[in-house]
């Protein structure tokens, strides 16, 4: 297997962003992507797009073409391939652009990832998100994602005394990293007991539990790691990818406290990196809810099984804390349009390790991890990168 580099990251503003459309969104990541990494469409071997559901969301299918297309490569006939994986799609993109390299077949590959959740009332966001449930056992009888992860926070509140302070916590922390990030969706710190007190969305889950309904788009573009010097300077390596399923429902699972398929991807990831989760600098991960970070932080080895409240409590994972958690604001700041979720975060963990994030620089930043999730844990995909 070849080593795989970043050699270039493009993200839009996140947001509800009314004046622009879905292929002005990849385009205009993808555009930065490329500005950023010095490639030309003339050395792009393949393309992979992530987007969840966006012939729901916006009435397209279709989407890998579309998207060379709105990208103005029409003419040059590049391989282009959607991924779908519900909410890690964007991460599964990453991935099989890193295996396609990795294994020789590409040189230069452009990943993208790609969501536009506003054009449609929030019920039918919910009811379209509710699709990555399993429809016959879980999003026929009502459940909603808000529901599932309820479901979770609930038997972690019982098995291990997590507090809705601690998930409140979570949610300040992001915040507060949020408002560092200028292309968030909400760039504005909120107090513990504005979360506290929040409208309830699915008990124990209030408003700011919860990730926005949000536009967005991200893109990337991976090298063999030793033709990057080719285009860059600031190439960074991806030494570790790994990826895991699980039941689609969440009552197919022996315990709901653990999401068995970001054990599974981790345990890939730290193998093919040799590395342990005590050498990770910095993790973005997947908090879709409050509850969803507390259980990732211990599934990718962090903290111990039931200490993920203790450690937002304790502050391990605030910007200058012993495992930064997030710098980005996360999904519950940052926004999460699904699709491009998964790229969005590989995009944060190269600015770190590059050092660029500005107010967000978490010092000394050498290995980071990005680990995105689908639906209620039913794929899970690990990415451990390090500055070359
Ligand atoms: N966090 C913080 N503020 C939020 C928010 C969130 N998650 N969602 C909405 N808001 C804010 C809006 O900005 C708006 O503020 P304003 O009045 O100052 O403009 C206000 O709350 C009302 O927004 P609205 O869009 O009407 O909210 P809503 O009630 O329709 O939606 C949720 C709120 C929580 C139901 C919605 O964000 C949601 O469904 N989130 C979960 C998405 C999801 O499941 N993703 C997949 C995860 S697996």
């Amino acid at each position: 297997m070849r080593d795989v580099a970043v050699i270039g990251i493009g993200v839009t503003k996140f947001g509800e962003l009314w004046d622009k459309s879905f292929r002005q969104l990849t385009a205009e990541a993808g555009a930065k992507a490329l500005l950023d990494s010095g490639v030309s469409g003339g050395d792009i071997d393949a393309m992979y797009i992530g987007s969840m559901s966006s012939g729901r969301f916006v009435g397209q299918e279709h989407i890998g073409a579309l998207v060379a297309d709105a990208s103005g490569f029409s003419h040059l006939h590049i391989p282009a391939t959607r991924v779908e994986g519900a909410c890690a799609s964007g991460g599964l993109a990453v991935r099989q652009g890193y295996l396609s390299i990795a294994s020789g077949m590409n040189d230069v590959v452009v990943v993208g990832g790609i969501e536009k959740m506003n054009d449609v009332s929030g019920e039918a966001a919910t009811e379209t998100l509710a699709t990555a449930a399993d429809q016959e056992w879980e999003s026929f009888f009502g459940v909603t994602f808000p529901g599932l992860y309820a479901l979770m926070a609930r038997r972690h509140m019982y098995e291990y005394g997590t507090t809705k302070k601690q998930l409140a916590e979570i949610a300040v922390k992001n915040h507060a990293n949020g408002a560092l990030n200028p292309n968030a969706q909400y760039q504005k710190p909120i107090k513990l007991e504005t979360a506290l007190n929040a409208t309830i969305v699915a008990d124990p889950l209030g408003l700011f539990d919860c990730s926005p309904v949000t536009d967005g788009a991200a893109s990337i573009v991976l090298c063999a790691a030793d033709k990057a010097k080719k285009f860059t300077d600031k190439a960074i390596k991806i030494i570790g990818s790994g990826q895991g399923s699980d039941t689609i429902s969440l009552h197919g699972r022996d315990h709901i406290c653990t999401l068995e398929a970001t054990v599974y991807a981790a345990k890939k990831a730290y193998k093919q990196a040799n590395v342990k989760p005590s050498d990770i600098d910095l993790a973005e991960v997947h908090d879709c809810f409050t509850i969803a970070e507390i259980i990732a932080i211990e599934d990718l080895g962090f903290v111990k099984k039931g200490e993920g409240g203790k450690a937002i409590e304790n502050k391990i994972t605030t910007l200058d804390g012993e495992i930064p958690i997030n710098t980005s604001g996360g999904l519950k700041a940052k926004g999460h349009p699904v699709g491009a979720t998964g790229v969005a975060q590989i995009v944060e963990i190269v600015e770190q390790l590059r050092g660029t994030a500005d107010k967000r620089q978490v010092k000394n930043a050498k290995i980071g991890l990005a680990h995105n999730v689908g639906g209620s844990g039913a794929t899970a995909v690990v990415h451990i990168l390090e500055a070359m």
